[in-house]
């Protein structure tokens, strides 16, 4: 049987769910337990030892700065947007006290696909999830907008080869989610036979 340690961790895997953005707030975690997050975080399956991902971690005024060019940005594609808008943009990143970039590095390589670079990404900002989850934290992974505008790449400072797999929220949730209508598991699952 499993340590009971381990039965816990299995209980919160089966039952995670994520909290919207606008329902995290401080405390987010301490800068000893952003370290072991990443550190978590980035212990993912990683075909050929190639590490494609990174992160830019956003606390403090840090937030409230890069909002400055997410408003910019917003009022550029969208200059008839009311101020109200723009003002939303100005405070996402202030939704919760860290957000944390996952950034996924692709790089050309004869053995390793990029989809296998990608989905060690993906595995990332999972793993991210469950540690802040494991941690008594509260997450959401967003992409959103921003994560798909070539202006907003190079204020993070993207190379070629590099885009955002995720924004990760983090914080203290202020209401626990009701359930979310889950896919039917049954319906996904087939036991292959012979024929
Ligand atoms: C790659 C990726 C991007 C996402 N981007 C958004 C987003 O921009 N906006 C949003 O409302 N949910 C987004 N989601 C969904 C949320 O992260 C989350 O899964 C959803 O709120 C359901 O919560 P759950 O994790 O409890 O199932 C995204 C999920 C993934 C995997």
């Amino acid at each position: 049987m499993y340590p009971n340690s381990h039965l816990a961790a299995l209980e919160q895997l089966s039952q995670r769910r994520s909290v919207k953005a606008m329902d995290l707030q401080a405390p987010g975690p301490n800068q000893q337990q952003v370290d072991q997050l990443l550190a978590a975080a980035a212990r993912v399956p990683d075909h050929g030892k190639l590490g494609p991902w990174r992160f830019i971690c956003f606390q403090d005024d840090a937030r409230q700065a890069f909002g400055e060019h997410l408003a910019q940005r917003f009022s550029e594609l969208k200059p008839e947007a009311p101020t109200v808008a723009i003002e939303a943009e100005r405070g996402r990143f202030c939704r919760a006290p860290l957000v944390v970039a996952v950034i996924s590095c692709v790089q050309a390589h004869p053995k390793i696909p990029e989809w296998e670079q990608l989905m060690s990404a993906g595995a990332v900002c999972q793993n991210l999830l469950v540690a802040a989850n494991l941690m008594g934290f509260a997450a959401q992974w967003l992409t959103e907008w921003y994560a798909y505008d070539e202006t907003i790449d190079t204020k993070l400072d993207l190379k070629s080869g590099e885009r955002v797999a995720g924004f990760v929220y983090i914080g203290s949730a202020t209401a626990k989610p009701d359930e979310r209508q889950r896919p039917d598991l049954q319906q996904r699952i087939q036991h292959w036979t012979k024929s």
